[in-house]
């Protein structure tokens, strides 16, 4: 963890989750909040996020999965940031790696869309991590380290941007890396964050890690220097697991 930092537990649903079982679950993920070290963020469904909006009423912060980098226009079936901003998120996920995958997203349009985001007052997360190729042959520095480069918009620290260090080939798969492989990536990507920013909002970047984080191994996890929280996918729909992860920070 990084001295200063409020670290962040970001809830990641993905396609997950209809009115009614959803509502139940960040009911209860939000009774027990108040007061809590982390600050705890859902990212619904987008259909979800004015109904929890309302439901919630301020006690869990709500975000989006994913927005447009325009502001409005003819783009079917997407969404703009200050649309997920009215409807009561403060937050969106951006780059996640499943749709660096399926929608081809390049980091040059994933920052297109960190600007947007900042424009409508929602707080960027920002994913970046290599693929298992890369890990493989040892380049998982320079993969996040493109990736960063090219993904962080101007001003990501002023507005309190978050990084998410995701490896893909952790996603979903129960496999995470080791605890010195996590430690390692998140010091390089805190030294390049001071390369782009001022030393003070360098360091107060969180820096949070995705993939495969659940109830077992996030207390160690979130122990090592420079992770500030995580982003969990499938354990966040879990409510067993979600709190005790979120106790455990
Ligand atoms: P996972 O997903 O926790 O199910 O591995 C994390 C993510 O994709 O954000």
């Amino acid at each position: 963890m990084t001295p200063g930092v409020r670290p962040l537990i970001a809830g990641n649903w993905k396609m997950h989750g209809l009115a009614a079982d959803g509502l139940a679950l960040a009911r209860a993920v939000a009774s027990g909040a108040a007061g809590l070290k982390a600050e705890v963020l859902l990212c619904p469904p987008a259909t979800l996020i004015a109904p929890l909006a309302q439901a919630l009423a301020g006690a869990l912060a709500l975000g989006g999965q994913d927005c447009h980098e325009a502001a409005k226009g003819a783009h079917t079936g997407d969404i703009a940031a200050a649309m997920l901003k009215d409807a009561g998120a403060t937050y969106v996920i951006l780059g996640h790696s499943e749709r660096r995958m399926a929608y081809r997203e390049t980091s040059h349009r994933v920052r297109a869309k960190a600007e947007a985001a900042l424009a409508a007052g929602l707080i960027p997360v920002v994913c970046v991590g290599e693929p298992e190729d890369d890990r493989l042959l040892g380049r998982a520095e320079e993969v996040v380290a493109e990736q960063m480069t090219e993904s962080l918009p101007e001003g990501f620290g002023t507005a309190g941007g978050v990084v998410a260090y995701e490896p893909v080939w952790a996603i979903g798969t129960g496999k995470i890396p080791t605890l010195s492989e996590i430690e390692e990536i998140h010091a390089s990507i805190r030294e390049l964050l001071h390369e782009y920013m001022d030393e003070e909002h360098a360091n107060l970047v969180r820096i949070v890690y995705g993939g495969s984080c659940n109830a077992t191994n996030a207390k160690s996890i979130f122990a090592l220097p420079n992770v500030d929280g995580g982003l969990v996918g499938g354990a966040s729909l879990q409510l067993d697991s979600i709190k005790e992860i979120i106790a455990s920070i």
